[in-house]
Formats: structure tokens, sequence, C-alpha cells
């Protein structure tokens, strides 16, 4: 049992909160207008979940999920992640985050941005690509046949072990895109951004995964 923090409860942030209490984890919520608007989910959740503001949320988590719109990263508290596995799920879209001339010209990821903010936490992208009702619909029992997978990406291997572990108690198998850098090869607008896909389809994605330049 482990207790996730989780810095935005919205669509993918509530999800992965059903899911993580559902697993026998504990889960501490929040979001960007203060713990009393969480409280309708934290009801619905039950006792293994609270709402506290987002520095709240940091400090209980173990493993913290940052799920909010990738333009407010910058405000992710830096301190209490340090040495944490930070799970980041965040998209780039430039009508709503604004144009980020990084990502514009792909120099680097979204989840290497969420890196560079904690320096000492260790990132790994992760529920990118799905959509977010579907987290709670799409998983199944690992071993099962056509089993749906998920990417994930990130820089350290130990940290990787440990979301793929909850992946697979969240019910996806995971592909292993690589370091943070190769991330690129699912986020939006790439074949594996979206659809239902087994581990090999998704390897076979990521293969096929062009730049934007070259879309
Ligand atoms: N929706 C999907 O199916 C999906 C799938 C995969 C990945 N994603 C990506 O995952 C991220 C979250 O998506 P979403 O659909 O869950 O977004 P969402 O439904 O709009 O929820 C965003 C959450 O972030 C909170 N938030 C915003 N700024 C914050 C801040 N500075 N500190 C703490 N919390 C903050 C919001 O709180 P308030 O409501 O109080 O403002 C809200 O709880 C995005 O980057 C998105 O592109 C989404």
């Amino acid at each position: 049992m482990t207790t996730i923090g989780l810095i935005g409860a919205g669509h993918i942030g509530s999800q992965l909160a059903r899911l993580a209490v559902k697993n026998g984890h504990d889960v501490v919520l929040s979001n960007s207008r203060g713990p009393d608007t969480l409280a309708a989910l934290v009801q619905e959740l039950g006792p293994r979940a609270r709402a506290a503001t987002a520095l709240e949320a940091a400090r209980a988590g173990e493993i913290v999920v940052v799920t909010i719109p990738l333009k407010n990263i910058g405000s992710v508290p830096v301190e209490p992640l340090a040495g944490k596995v930070v799970i980041d799920t965040n998209n780039y879209y430039p009508q709503r985050d604004g144009r980020i001339p990084a990502l514009e010209d792909e120099s680097t990821t979204t989840a290497e941005l969420l890196q560079s903010h904690l320096p000492r936490s260790k990132v790994v992208k992760a529920f990118n690509h799905i959509y977010a009702a579907e987290l709670t619909t799409h998983g199944q029992a690992p071993g099962t046949p056509n089993r749906r997978a998920l990417v994930i990406a990130g820089d350290d291997e130990a940290a990787k072990a440990t979301v793929t572990q909850l992946l697979d108690q969240f019910g996806f198998d995971t592909v292993d895109a690589g370091p943070l850098k190769e991330g690129w090869r699912i986020q939006r607008d790439t074949p594996g951004y979206g659809p239902r896909r087994t581990a090999s389809e998704l390897r076979q994605d990521l293969a096929a995964a062009k730049r934007y330049r070259d879309q």
C-alpha cells in the first residue's frame, strides 16, 4: 500500500484516484481551487482519500502524479518532491497552454520540462495517451490476452519499475519508450496517442511515430 499524491483532480486525476483506492492505496487529492472543492470526490472515494493543498499532496505522496494543464507546471512544489517518483500525464495543447517554443520546435518534451522544474525528482511519463474514461473501463487482469498497454518513459530505471508495477495493478501492460527524451513518440498526433493498443501494437506505433515537422 502506497500513498499517492495527486496534483490535479480533474478528468485524469480523479480517475487515477479511483484506480488507486480500488487497489488499496491511500490518495491525497489537490487542485487549484482548494480542498473544499473536492468534497464530493473524497466522499465518493471513501476513507482512503482526503483532499489537501498541492503542497500537502506533494509532501504526503510517496508517489505523486502531476496531472494539470501543462501551462501550470511551474507552480508544482519542488522541494517536497525531491527524491520521489513523479508521474507526468501532461500533454501540450497550444490552444490551452499557449505556444511553448521548445515544444513547437521539439527541442524538448513535455516530461523533460517537468523534470527540469523538478531536478531532484524521478519523473516518469505515463497515462498521457489514454482517454480518462477508459482508465477505469479498459483495465484487465495481468496475463489477459490482448491486454491494453500504456507507454512509459523516464530516465530512472527503478522509478520506471515502480510505475510499471502500478500500471500492472491498475490493469495495463507497459511499453517502455526509453528515456524521457523519447516521450515525443507518444505525444499528440502520433499513431499510439489515443487508440486501444496491445504492447506489440504500441511498440510498432512508437517506431512509426514522426516528428511534427515530418508529418
Ligand atoms: N482528459 C484526458 O482524457 C487526458 C488524457 C491523457 C492526458 N491528459 C493530460 O493530463 C493533464 C490533465 O488533464 P485533465 O483532462 O485531467 O485536465 P482537467 O480535467 O482540466 O483537470 C485539471 C486539474 O488540474 C488542476 N489544476 C490546474 N492548475 C493547477 C495547479 N496550478 N495546481 C494544482 N492543481 C491544478 C485543476 O484544478 P481546478 O479545477 O481547481 O482548476 C483540475 O483539478 C493535461 O495535461 C492533459 O492534457 C488528459
